[in-house]
């Protein structure tokens, strides 16, 4: 009886020496901040060092953006240990020690929503209250992206590339190595703020679709607070074209080669107007190959190459002398140029007619004897 009613009295006493404090303000320190990653846990510290003074309890109150207002969450008691109050959330867990006057938690899977300012309260008698303030601050890796636009040919700078840091906190940075290209593209840069406190920073790649370009490497460098180390996505522009000038080659006594530069590679196929394929002919991919002399495959063939922006073609008429093995050829025409679907940039040559433009006239006339 005597013991409870001696209780009571401390309990009044401190309540007292709380509101004191309070009102005064003199006890409320900055316990300093902590920092984490999304996900992570975040320590939150509080501490009263020195002091002979008895722990009466220690509480913890947060202002968050799940939690506005103040809220009251946690109470360590000296003599009966931590518990929830106003439910709980078993994310926290006490890792201080009542005995040195030790009230640090921990918050596991910390989300956008518990950002904010923690204050633990420590109770002591006969001082009373003692305030520590810490924020929690968060941070958040960006998801990263590249998508590339591939470009046809032309004169009119276009879109190349869009790279995206997605959901970063604070903003991610994004800027392009672009080496030797850097006189010829040109970079934006757009961010977008969420109500969740993330941004979204999209930063464009535009330049002259031009064949120097083409193959060319580039990276977007990605740095935001949240990743570890910045990151390099790297990318290989694309200029698409039709198949340019189509050249044969005989690349040995008895075959062919037929060649195109195209982006997309071209597709090669090797044909005889208006005839069959002899049985002694093989081809394989740009390779036309005789496997015997015979007369019969003295005539004209065809070499196509396409892709899906156009295609263009060059005959080579091929003399075999059966007696004597021999072959004779003449390359003598590069004939047609067919631009399929290309947005603007290139003429448009539709309609399965037949242009010459000059660079299509015969070009090499050689007749070679063997
Ligand atoms: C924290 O997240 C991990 C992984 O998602 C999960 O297994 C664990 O149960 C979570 N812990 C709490 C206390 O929510
Ligand atoms: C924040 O909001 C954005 C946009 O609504 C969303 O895409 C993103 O996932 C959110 N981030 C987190 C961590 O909740």
């Amino acid at each position: 009886m005597c013991f409870s009613h001696f209780s009571m009295l401390l309990h009044l006493l401190l309540l007292i020496c709380g509101l004191l404090s309070n009102r005064s303000n003199r006890a409320l320190v900055n316990g300093g901040s902590s920092t984490v990653v999304l996900g992570d846990t975040a320590t939150l510290p509080c501490k009263k060092p020195d002091t002979s003074e008895a722990l009466t309890q220690i509480s913890w109150q947060r202002r968050t953006r799940a939690k506005p207002l103040d809220d009251n969450f946690y109470v360590i008691d000296a003599t009966t240990g931590p518990r929830f109050v106003n439910g709980g959330d078993n994310r926290f867990t006490f890792v201080g020690n009542i005995g040195d006057i030790d009230g640090t938690i921990q918050l596991s899977n910390v989300t956008l929503m518990d950002e904010g300012t923690y204050t633990c309260i420590i109770t002591l008698f006969p001082s009373g209250n003692h305030r520590r303030e810490v924020s929690l601050r968060l941070l958040v890796p960006p998801s990263t992206s590249l998508e590339d636009n591939p470009v046809i040919l032309g004169d009119e700078e276009v879109f190349i590339a869009n790279c995206t840091a997605a959901g970063s906190k604070p903003p991610a940075e994004i800027r392009w190595n672009t080496s030797s290209l850097d006189q010829i593209l040109r970079t934006t840069s757009i961010s977008t703020q969420h109500e969740n406190g993330t941004a979204t920073t999209v930063s464009s790649l535009f330049g002259k679709p031009s064949r120097d370009i083409n193959g060319g490497l580039v990276q977007c460098v990605i740095t935001a607070e949240g990743l570890t180390e910045e990151k390099a996505l790297p990318l290989k522009i694309q200029v698409h074209f039709p198949p340019v000038e189509v050249q044969i080659i005989e690349s040995s006594k008895d075959s062919f080669e037929c060649k195109s530069e195209a982006n997309p590679n071209a597709n090669i196929t090797w044909s005889r107007s208006n005839q069959f394929f002899p049985s002694s002919a093989r081809v394989q991919g740009g390779r036309l190959q005789f496997l015997s002399m015979s007369s019969d495959l003295t005539g004209l063939y065809l070499c196509e190459a396409s892709n899906r922006y156009g295609r263009k073609e060059i005959f080579v008429y091929v003399h075999v002398n059966s007696e004597s093995s021999k072959t004779a050829w003449v390359l003598f025409a590069v004939l047609l140029v067919l631009v399929i679907g290309a947005g603007g940039a290139w003429k448009l040559h539709r309609s399965g007619k037949c242009q010459r433009s000059p660079e299509d006239l015969p070009v090499e006339v050689p007749l070679k004897e063997k």
